[in-house]
């Protein structure tokens, strides 16, 4: 979707804008005009041109119907007031406000220069909400999918934001209005639910289509089998196309066998080139699927785009709870194990009709791992996962694991704190690092804490090393719902619980935030930590946003170059980096 000014302004979403657009003291996590008037986000980035209202084209009657029942849903059951996790006027003021597309546009190098080596696109996906329901609530992880690209070639860098051009978007951009309610922040209370049989009703009138998924794709990137992929947790992964002037297209869905939805982290062994990943099947008994995707197989090339499916290992399934789903928002490989976690963190769809988000926290389980032999398949003799009891253990992310020894895994993991009130997130939630160790001669689990005191998220580390024993990580600082800085951890570095581990900390200045750190390997790396850092960094009083490239192995994150950016770029998930060897080797 393209910016052009000439939509219909809703008069309630201009007010809602406009008030956002006051809010600028994160730190007390404002609901409405509590903060000073910032005159610089008077409209800084077209929010009231993303957030339209409903633009009326040649509709069908039953397309009027539904629309008709969607205008009494809004005037009669839309809640008075919503949650700070759940409203728009808080989740998308100011920094975190949507933005119009940008045309892949030239960039100024305002300090230092881009390295010879550094050949490639940087692809960082997020939430940016293109259509909303009025009245209508909002989670921190629902807006739709949209791609922030920096290509650079040759010491020079351009720019490009591109919506992923999901089915449901795809759609509701035709209709000129939401045709779903946002699926963890919309479908709560008596609005949700009756949203939810108005889309059934557009379902059943051929109004819409959700054969090809209802997901967002705002989560994260990946590059695999000579595919860019666009991945959510609730949709199958999208495949982008980045173009020679670094524009970025969506071409279709990456189809798996059997399956409607993949996570939005999967694993990819960096010998085989192999993905692992999981998929929640909602076939009775509901449960997870865990499986793996050949590189480089025949059927593998076979995407879906030439009317097949990709070559699918199924390797475990692990039933669950209706109605407690776990999150299962990430996991891990080693060279010999799967772990995947079946933690506290949990879809409660219950709370769908109690106005709640379904995020939620499951006090009466205690949380668990899986340890699942990675050679074990369908057709091998079943091999039985071995399961460890982990209680208070809740994570979103994994950074690595590998194995020591014959008996010991190490998985490197941000626990969530405080977990039980994880339903207010990004309010009132901290993250600590830890190192889990299991022993599978024992079958216990030990954890420490690594760099004790810091709010550290969104890790990355040198790919190449994983299911290997890492030493250098890099972290996002946490503070007041966006990352202030990055970090450099030495994980070898063993302490008391202090931060011994800690080897360099770069923050980009007041006012400024950034996002989690991509690191690129050096061509003819002598190091792990031989590459650079790529960090976003955003401005919170509306100037420019930057891309920062640091030297990861310089003892203080030393910064090579800065690239200023045609367009603000609000704090996102999670991305990676595509070299021109990878661009050249993309399928049509
Ligand atoms: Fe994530």
């Amino acid at each position: 979707m393209k910016c052009d000014g000439n939509q219909v302004l809703d008069p309630m979403w201009v007010k809602h804008k406009r008030e956002a657009m006051h809010v600028e003291g994160l730190s007390n996590l404002p609901r409405h005009n509590q903060g000073e008037t910032v005159p610089k986000f008077e409209d800084p980035f077209g929010l009231h041109d993303v957030l339209q209202d409903p633009v009326p084209r040649g509709e069908s009657l039953g397309a009027r119907l539904c629309n008709f029942a969607d205008s009494l849903v809004t005037s009669y059951l839309t809640p008075s007031e919503l949650k700070p996790s759940l409203d728009p006027s808080v989740l998308l003021s100011g920094i975190f406000a949507p933005v119009c597309e940008t045309d892949p546009t030239e960039c100024r190098i305002t300090y230092g220069r881009i390295p010879e080596d550094l050949d490639g696109v940087y692809l960082r996906n997020g939430p940016n909400a293109a259509l909303l329901h009025r009245g209508g609530g909002i989670h921190a992880f629902d807006g739709d999918g949209m791609i922030h690209a920096v290509r650079m070639r040759n010491g020079s860098a351009s720019f490009c934001s591109r919506f992923v051009k999901t089915s449901r978007f795809r759609q509701e951009q035709a209709a000129g209005r939401p045709l779903l309610p946002k699926i963890l922040g919309g479908m709560h209370g008596i609005s949700g639910v009756a949203r939810v049989f108005i889309s059934g009703l557009r379902v059943a009138l051929g109004l819409l289509d959700v054969s090809h998924g209802i997901g967002l794709s705002n989560t994260n990137v990946a590059f695999f089998n000579g595919h860019i992929l666009s991945l959510s947790q609730e949709d199958l992964p999208y495949i982008l196309r980045v173009t020679d002037d670094g524009d970025v297209l969506t071409l279709r869905q990456f189809k798996l066998p059997s399956r409607f939805i993949m996570c939005s982290h999967p694993k990819f062994d960096p010998v085989s080139g192999d993905m692992y990943a999981h998929s929640l099947q909602f076939s009775f008994p509901i449960h997870y699927s865990l499986f793996r995707v050949p590189a480089s197989d025949d059927a593998s090339d076979d995407d879906g785009g030439g009317g097949g499916n990709v070559c699918c290992v199924p390797l475990l399934e692990v039933p669950v709870p209706a109605l407690n789903i776990p999150m299962a928002h990430d996991f891990a490989i080693t060279q010999r194990f799967i772990i995947f976690p079946d933690d506290q963190i949990v879809f409660r769809l219950a709370h769908l009709t109690m106005g709640e988000t379904p995020l939620g926290y499951d006090a009466n389980k205690t949380g668990r791992f899986c340890l699942l032999p990675r050679d074990s398949d369908s057709d091998s003799a079943p091999t039985k996962p071995q399961w460890f009891e982990a209680p208070g253990i809740n994570c979103f992310h994994y950074l690595n694991a590998w194995e020591e020894g014959e008996d010991e895994v190490v998985l490197i993991a941000t626990e969530v704190s405080p977990a039980d009130r994880i339903h207010e997130f990004p309010h009132t939630i901290t993250f600590g690092l830890s190192e889990i160790r299991f022993d599978t001669r024992k079958g216990v689990v030990t954890r420490r804490e690594i760099c004790a005191g810091m709010d550290l998220e969104f890790g990355v580390f040198n790919r190449k090393y994983t299911g290997r024993k890492t030493r250098y990580a890099y972290y996002g600082i946490w503070s007041n719902r966006v990352f202030k800085g990055v970090v450099k951890l030495d994980l070898m570095h063993e302490g008391s619980g202090g931060q011994e581990s800690l080897v360099a900390k770069r923050e980009f200045g007041e006012g400024k935030y950034t996002g989690e750190p991509c690191f690129v390997e050096a061509r003819g790396a002598k190091s792990e930590d031989h590459g650079y850092l790529l960090c976003l960094v955003g401005d919170k009083q509306g100037g420019v946003s930057e891309l920062w490239i640091l030297d990861a192995l310089s003892p203080t994150l030393e910064v090579i170059a800065i690239v200023e950016l045609p367009a603000h770029v609000p704090p996102g998930f999670h991305g990676c980096f595509v070299n021109e060897d990878q661009l050249a080797q993309q399928k049509p």
